[in-house]
């Protein structure tokens, strides 16, 4: 962490102490996350500057000091719905104006985005971009000093940040950045343009920061990167995702290690068999493919072929027959065809993946597939989401149903989302597992024997 932050974070605490004395009450504040992972860990640091500063959570929108809105723009969806979240928060500024709210992450990054936010949300005190999260003290303080609104949003990346604070969202799982930022320009992606080029975190900080987890009583890490196959290249001193892997998998202590996402293009036959040779990282690849037609692959700049990732999928089930694969697929890309469509089924069935997140093709400003010819109808494009979704939910239920009565090993995160009385966990093989249990087990590893496979979920009971 730079000096200058943490003399503002330490001013910024020494007023919230003097605010506690005075009324008697802590400053409350709030986060909103949008998107992936990443965003979820840039709040995680967020939270941990709030903690320090002196700031107490509150999920209570109307009773909170801080809001934060740490914003995503990889589909249309998202941006509209940040924007109209904090639409709402206007009337709550009126009746509190004292009310700080800020607004950074990804969209802040988007050209134009922050100046749209300065003229058409002037409740709006604080904005910042994704390169300069670490700032966040410095602004904060010179909105409290009377300074105005604060909008700063960087071009450039400023390298990697190591020691900030953080708050864990978990006491037993973390996420652990390996790599930021993406080189690749698939050419429907909005990221390389708002998280910048491939930077590597030196693998002697990571594997430091995995132990001291591991000494807090982690026992599951997920590594995060847009693409973890091409992590320590930049270094350009020999390290590679396959050598930290080994190296994490030395930790005593740890149980799992998890990593999002991989790209098909770097998934060599060394890295596949670094995993299966591994006693800690998980029997799950998430492999977007985005497409089942080499045509559209090509027009997505992915690459790589279905050939190619056929091959790929050959190789993971030669080395780890009982692995989980689960992927990401883009319907509706410009120009994509009936015909085009129907590869992406055949993939699918021949793959036969476990899970997938599907998505309908959303422009975005600034890409090259934004200028392409884009003749389909949305009514057309959802209809095929609607038929791959379809397949995709009769694979899963084949491989579900093959789990029942076998028994599998749980990591419970916590109380079912559906029904408080259950406890929720995961596999190695990354499926939801709900079963009957005390919440004394949350954090720990337990075997279940599955009692009924649904679709997307499986139920059971704790094993002897
Ligand atoms: N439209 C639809 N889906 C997208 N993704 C990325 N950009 C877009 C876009 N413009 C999907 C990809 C990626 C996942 C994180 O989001 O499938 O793997
Ligand atoms: Fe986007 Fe492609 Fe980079 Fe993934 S690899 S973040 S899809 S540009």
């Amino acid at each position: 962490m730079q000096e200058q932050d943490t003399y503002y974070l330490n001013e910024i605490c020494t007023q919230n102490a003097l605010y506690t004395q005075q009324t008697g009450r802590k400053k409350k504040c709030l986060t909103h996350t949008f998107g992936c992972q990443m965003n979820e860990r840039d709040s995680e640091i967020l939270f941990g500057f709030l903690a320090q500063m002196g700031y107490e959570k509150t999920d209570i929108e109307a009773e909170a000091d801080l809001v934060l809105f740490n914003t995503c723009c990889i589909r249309e969806k998202a941006e509209s719905k940040v924007l109209s979240h904090l639409g709402e928060l206007k009337k709550l500024k009126q009746k509190n104006p004292d009310m700080i709210i800020g607004v950074c992450g990804c969209m802040m990054q988007q050209k134009g985005m922050a100046d749209m936010i300065r003229s058409s949300a002037p409740y709006v005190d604080l904005i910042f971009g994704t390169h300069n999260l670490h700032h966040f003290p410095k602004y904060l303080y010179d909105v409290y000093q009377g300074k105005g609104r604060q909008i700063e949003v960087l071009d450039k990346e400023e390298g990697v940040q190591e020691g900030l604070p953080s708050y864990r969202e978990y006491p037993f799982k973390a996420l652990v950045n390996i790599v930021y930022g993406c080189n690749n320009f698939c050419t429907y992606c909005i990221v390389p343009y708002v998280r910048g080029r491939e930077r590597s975190r030196k693998q002697a900080d990571i594997v430091q920061e995995v132990k001291q987890l591991v000494a807090d009583g982690v026992v599951e890490i997920t590594l995060l990167g847009q693409n973890v196959n091409s992590y320590g290249l930049d270094l350009q001193d020999g390290t590679t995702f396959a050598g930290l892997l080994q190296e994490l998998d030395q930790i005593e202590g740890l149980r799992r290690i998890r990593y999002m996402t991989s790209h098909p293009k770097d998934l060599t036959e060394e890295l596949v068999k670094t995993i299966a040779e591994s006693s800690k990282v998980v029997d799950h690849f998430h492999l977007p493919v985005q497409s089942g037609s080499s045509r559209v692959l090509d027009l997505m700049n992915r690459r790589y072929t279905k050939e190619h990732y056929l091959h790929l999928i050959d190789m993971i089930r030669k080395y780890m027959p009982d692995a989980a694969i689960s992927t990401d697929i883009i319907v509706g890309f410009p120009g994509e065809t009936e015909e085009d469509f129907l590869e992406t089924i055949d993939l699918v069935q021949k793959v036969k993946f476990d899970s997938a997140f599907t998505f309908v093709y959303s422009k975005r400003t600034g890409t090259p597939a934004a200028r392409m010819e884009d003749p389909t109808s949305l009514e057309e494009k959802k209809e095929r989401l609607q038929r791959l979704n379809d397949a995709l939910s009769d694979i899963s239920r084949d491989i579900n149903d093959k789990l029942q009565d076998t028994v599998v090993e749980v990591l419970v995160e916590g109380p079912s989302k559906t029904n408080e009385a259950m406890l929720s966990g995961r596999t190695t093989t990354n499926k939801t597992v709900i079963f009957a249990g005390e919440p004394s087990l949350i954090g720990q590893i337990v075997s279940v024997k599955i009692t009924e496979a649904q679709t997307w979920i499986l139920k059971g009971a704790l094993a002897e």
